[in-house]
Formats: structure tokens, sequence, C-alpha cells
């Protein structure tokens, strides 16, 4: 039967409510929210701005007759991915692509390392297509809060998302990139492009659907980019002169709070995950959001009931005391049980080492996962609303990508749900899952730009 949570484990029930967001503070964050872009966009107030909202050089959208045969990479996560990307026609794309494992030694290790790795995969992918000689364009998705100089420059600012390595903050990537690939000596690439996964996934979407005008991934990490008139976009050399009229904006969205506008919202549980994160005081708004954090958020929520003698009664296990151990992806597997089903929960609880079939607890798990996952979807809700209304556009679609928003069995209704709170009729939108932006998207930015 489904749980009746204030009845069935108040206790719980009280604790959770601190990740409650009315609609009135809801509203309160698009204001600030706003603001912070506001500041991001200006030149004077762009140095101390916490919301970036980096240029990206990217000013067209694909018009769906991009041709061609292009080379992408893609950064941003655990996994490394190295793309053949082939445009044949609106609706026929071939992609060729292989992953490669970034080991927690090269995360965290010199930066030099990283390239290096990075020029040997692409190296090795090449030869395996016979294309190292082609010098064939390449678009570097690179996840990563980037200040970009030029379509082809950009220049590190900060790591995120558990990266750490030496020697690149400060420095152009592309640079760093090209310097590994001449290191070797045997691939002839063009690097033509550095893009975010935000843009790679604006442009993937935008090919198909014309009305895309924001990108959004809520994955890992999570941010955002949308199109703003370049009128607005005052980082731009000539941006009252430019004869585009769009640019595509990497708001770094994920950093939003960072100086401190978010606290009214944040909980202990927040306070405790940031300070055991490798970037602490950093990426304020995606420690709320995005899967790296969601599952460590539940982690303590649990720990602490357990600690209380209210959750899991005579239970323990290591597990469960272990940092990040509990993974995102169990909150989707638990939420996707039909209401009153605990038999996921029961799964997840006995691989973590506590055997239960106790229905009030395994439904208080869920409750708690429910509560964490509708504070992210309401956040994200927040932030499509205010570029919605930024963009004063009556109806747009948004690309999206990443695990939370793909995998949570409600995340999508969530913020339907919650945007139509925020904009009140006001504009119509879609959301759209958006295919392979990171790779699709960087060969498109590679065919607008070359
Ligand atoms: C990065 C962004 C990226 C996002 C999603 C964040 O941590 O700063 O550049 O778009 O993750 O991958």
């Amino acid at each position: 039967m489904a749980a009746n949570p204030q009845r069935d484990f108040p206790e719980a029930y009280e604790l959770c409510k601190k990740f409650d967001i009315s609609d009135a503070n809801m509203e309160e964050i698009v204001q600030r929210l706003t603001k912070e872009i506001k500041m991001g966009l200006a030149k004077d107030t762009h140095p101390r701005a916490v919301v970036k909202c980096f240029i990206t050089y990217v000013q067209d959208l694909p018009t769906g007759k991009e041709r061609g045969k292009y080379l992408a990479l893609d950064l941003g996560g655990t996994n490394f991915r190295v793309l053949l990307v082939t445009l044949r026609s609106e609706t026929e794309i071939d992609i060729e692509s292989k992953s490669y494992v970034i080991s927690h030694t090269l995360m965290e290790g010199p930066g030099k390392n990283l390239f290096d790795f990075i020029a040997e995969c692409l190296s090795s992918f090449c030869k395996d297509y016979h294309i190292e000689k082609e010098n064939l364009p390449l678009g570097f998705t690179f996840s990563f809060p980037l200040k970009q100089v030029g379509i082809n420059k950009g220049i590190m600012i900060t790591w995120t998302k558990g990266f750490k390595c030496d020697g690149v903050v400060g420095k152009n990537v592309v640079e760093l990139l090209q310097d590994a690939i001449n290191r070797r000596g045997d691939l002839k690439v063009r690097i033509v492009a550095i893009l975010n996964d935000t843009t790679g996934t604006l442009m993937s979407c935008a090919f198909g659907n014309r009305n895309c005008r924001i990108g959004l991934i809520v994955g890992t990490g999570s941010n955002a980019c949308y199109v703003e008139k370049t009128s607005n976009t005052e980082m731009l050399e000539g941006y009252q002169t430019s004869n585009k009229p769009n640019m595509i904006v990497n708001c770094e969205l994920g950093a939003f709070g960072d100086n401190g506008v978010l606290d009214f919202i944040r909980t202990p549980y927040d306070n405790a995950v940031d300070k055991q994160s490798i970037n602490p005081k950093r990426q304020t708004l995606e420690k709320c959001i995005s899967g790296m954090y969601l599952g460590e958020l539940v982690r303590h929520v649990v720990v602490e009931l357990m600690g209380k003698g209210l959750l899991f009664k005579g239970l323990d296990s290591q597990a469960i005391h272990e940092k990040w151990r509990f993974q995102t992806s169990y909150i989707s597997d638990i939420e996707s049980d039909p209401e009153g089903s605990y038999r996921q929960a029961a799964m997840i609880m006995d691989q973590m080492g506590i055997r239960t079939h106790v229905e009030k607890d395994l439904a208080c798990l869920r409750y708690i996962c429910q509560t964490v996952s509708t504070r992210s979807a309401k956040l994200t809700s927040c932030v499509l609303a205010c570029l919605i209304q930024k963009m004063n556009t009556k109806d747009c679609s948004v690309g999206i990508d990443g695990g939370v928003y793909r995998y949570h069995p409600h995340y999508h209704n969530l913020l339907v749900e919650n945007m139509n709170k925020l904009l009140k009729g006001s504009a119509k939108f879609e959301l759209i899952v958006s295919e392979d932006g990171s790779g699709r998207g960087a060969a498109l930015i590679a065919a607008v730009s070359v």
C-alpha cells in the first residue's frame, strides 16, 4: 500500500520538509537567477558575476543542410568518447564511436597526462578507421567552465565533477590538445571548434527542431545554454554592430548560488555534501540538482535517521556509511517501482548490506528519494522558466540530455508541472530528449564554423 508519510514516519517527514521549495520561493529563485544572468552578460559586472554566461561564438543554428564528415571528442565525465560523425542528410546521420574510461589517476593527475591520453585514444580511433591522414575537422566537446575567446579557443576557468588536473586552469584547452597531438606526430586533424555539452545539445536538437532555443544537461553535472540576442552579449567585441543577431550563451549555471543567494533553500545535508566534495563552496546549484550529488544527499538523510533509530532499526552496514556509495541511479530505480511497491528499494538496500522487508522503512527510503529528486526538478524548472522569460519567447523547445533527466521516471513530468506553475501560460514549451549532443552537436558546430 502507498505510504502516508506524515502518519507512517512523521520524523522523517519533518526532516524532508527542509528540502521543500514553496511556489513563492521558486519565483524568488527565478528572479535571483535572472539578476545573476544579467550580471554575467554585462561587461562591467561580468568579472565578479558567479553565473558567467560565457559567449560561445556559435551564432548560427543548424539549417538542416549541413553535410560532411567530422570528428568529435567528448570529455565531460568518467567516460571519454571519440566519434566519427557523417552528416548525410537531415535524417541520415552515421555515428561511429568508441568510449574510453578516464581513470581516477587521470582525473586528479597532471593535465599533460590527461591530454596525452586523449590524443592517444584519438589516434588509435583514427587508425582503426584509416582517417589519420585525412585532416578532418574536429569539434571538441569540453564540458567544464571555459571562457571562450573564439570558436576554437577557450581558457579553462575551473574543474568540476570530480576532475582536478594540474596545469590546465588558465590555459587554452585547444592548444593543450593540439600540443598533445603534435607530440605524437602520427595524426592530422583540424580542431575547428570547442564547445560545451549544453551547446552541443542545443545544436543537436535544433537540427531536427528549428524552434529549439535552450540546451539543458541534468546528468553528472548540470548546466544550460540559450540563444541570446547578440546585442545583449557585451563580452563580445563589437556586440552592438555584429551582423549576426544571435549568440548561444553557455550560462555555467552550476555555479548559481556560489555567492550565497541560494542559502535560503539549502539544507544541512547540502552543506555536508559540499564540504566533502573536491570543490567546496563551488557549483552550489549543481550540487542540489545533478547526478553526482543526489544519491549522496539521500545517503546523508538515511544515515541521520538511522543514527536516531528512526529507520532500519537494529540494522547497519559499512556500505551505508561509505561516502558516495549510494548512487543517483538508485533513486531512479527506487522511484520506478509502481506506487506502493518497494521491490527495488529492498534490492538496493540489500546490496548496501541492509537486509530488510519492513515496508514502512522502504517506503520512507522511497520518500527521501522523492524529496531529493523533486527538489532537483523544481530547481531545474526555475532555470528553464527563467531562460524562457529572459528570451521573451512565447513558444520554444528545450533540448535535454543527461542521466537524471533520461532515467528518472518522473523528472520530465515534474519539470512540466513546475514550469507551468512558474510560466502561468505566458509561454508554450516542449521538452525534448536531445540525441547525442556531445557527438552530433559537436559535428554540427564544426560544420557551421568551417
Ligand atoms: C560543467 C558544465 C557542464 C555541466 C554538464 C558542469 O559541471 O561546469 O560546463 O555543461 O557540468 O555536463
